[in-house]
């Protein structure tokens, strides 16, 4: 994860030692010794400094306007039901979407840079004791501005992709997909087990990993963590899943990883969030917690600002339940403005009401 630093370019200059000594030694004066080095940053051209985007839903809560419902998703304190549905609804054939209320900013078009991010959740897909259920949900980064549902989105498509309309922008994603419904008569193109796989504008994925073992924790509602991250220096996007409960075991886990450009696939803003589906069979999609950081290497011509180190996934908390319920701006408490974009920016969705 390492952005690599912009060196400064004024290092080189030749700095008049003995007339710096001489004068310190007129002045002598420790004040103006600290001035004067602090005007050789400050006469740099630019530097880079970093962008967080951070933020933090330990639970969930109904009166929390920084989550973004659509369609059948609900909040239902203290957590998100994606595929709403009370028992003894009808819920075959529901789509819903959960997403963060502002788009994350992914690229910096003036120094070709793009973020590193890293992505935390707890989820649960839950079939009542059912062997036959369908049909997954998914984490996806879509361009800002394609929040809405694409039509016919259904089952299989997760909420994604339209069937049978011509692709649009609403088709231009990065997601992961864990998908619980195989079948190969009709989703031919899937791995035949319960799989994590990486999408990239397509439902058939790029990279799968079947996990077994999720037959188990869907039976019975079983919580699962899920962990996302992009490496921009190496391009690696890596997920993984871990039982939430068997913490010891090695079984209880999947892993899948590519090589991707990010700036092929999505523009400079980004909203994010999830999705799900039911066909005509049924499971629940629980969300739990929810936790996003991201950091984009931006020009910075103002001020001079330390490189701070790269994010790693090591710097998150263990899980969001250590993160405040204020959440949002962890880690940016900087004079820098530059530094932060987080909670302070228009609200581009509070107009927008609910279906
Ligand atoms: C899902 O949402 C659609 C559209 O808003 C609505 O017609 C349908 O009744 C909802 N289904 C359930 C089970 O809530
Ligand atoms: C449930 O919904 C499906 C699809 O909308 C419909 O075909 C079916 O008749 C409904 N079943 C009940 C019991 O309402
Ligand atoms: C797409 O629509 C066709 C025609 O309505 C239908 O037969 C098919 O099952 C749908 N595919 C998916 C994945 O929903
Ligand atoms: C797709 O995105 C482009 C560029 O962002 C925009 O100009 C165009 O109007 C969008 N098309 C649709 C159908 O949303
Ligand atoms: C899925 O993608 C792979 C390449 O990634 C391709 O070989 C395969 O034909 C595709 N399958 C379908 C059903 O589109
Ligand atoms: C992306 O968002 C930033 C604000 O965070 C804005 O300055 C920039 O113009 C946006 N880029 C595009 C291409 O809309
Ligand atoms: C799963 O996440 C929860 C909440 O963040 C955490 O308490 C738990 O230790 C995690 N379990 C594993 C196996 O990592
Ligand atoms: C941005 O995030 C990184 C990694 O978490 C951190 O080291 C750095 O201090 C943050 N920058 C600011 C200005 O908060």
């Amino acid at each position: 994860m390492n952005f690599g630093c912009k060196n400064f370019p004024g290092v080189g200059k030749k700095i008049d030692m003995e007339t710096t000594a001489l004068t310190l030694l007129i002045i002598s004066s420790s004040s103006f010794l600290v001035a004067s080095l602090a005007l050789y940053p400050a006469a740099m051209p630019s530097t880079t400094s970093l962008e967080n985007t951070t933020f933090a839903f330990p639970v969930f809560d109904s009166n929390d306007r920084r989550l973004y419902l659509r369609g059948n998703a609900t909040v239902l304190n203290p957590v998100v039901q994606l595929t709403t549905a009370l028992q003894g609804d009808n819920i075959t054939y529901v789509v819903g979407r959960a997403m963060y209320y502002q788009p994350v900013r992914l690229r910096d078009a003036a120094t070709g840079t793009t973020a590193d991010f890293t992505t935390r959740f707890t989820f649960s897909i839950d079939s009542q004791k059912k062997t036959w259920h369908g049909d997954g949900l998914v984490f996806f980064l879509v361009p800002q501005g394609s929040e809405e549902i694409p039509r016919n989105s259904e089952g299989g498509l997760l909420g994604l992709v339209s069937n049978g309309t011509q692709r649009d922008n609403s088709s231009t994603f990065i997601a992961v997909e864990i998908d619980t419904f195989y079948d190969v008569s009709t989703n031919y193109w899937d791995p035949q087990c319960v799989h994590l796989g990486i999408d990239l504008n397509s439902l058939n994925s790029t990279k799968t990993a079947c996990a077994d073992w999720m037959d188990d924790e869907i039976r019975n509602g079983g919580r699962v963590n899920a962990s996302i991250s992009y490496d921009s220096s190496t391009r690696s996007l890596v997920a993984t899943l871990q039982s939430a409960d068997h913490t010891s075991s090695q079984g209880y886990y999947a892993r899948v990883q590519h090589e991707v450009n990010l700036a092929e696939f999505l523009p400079e803003n980004v909203s994010i969030g999830f999705s799900a589906t039911t066909g005509m069979l049924f499971e629940f999609h629980t969300l739990y917690s929810w936790e996003w950081i991201s950091s984009l290497p931006v020009l910075d011509t103002s001020s001079p600002v330390s490189m701070a180190p790269t994010p790693s996934v090591d710097d998150l908390p263990n899980g969001p339940s250590t993160a405040g319920a204020d959440a949002g701006e962890r880690g940016k408490k900087g004079e820098d403005r530059k530094d932060t974009k987080v909670e302070n920016t228009d609200n581009w969705l509070l107009g927008v009401s609910r279906t």
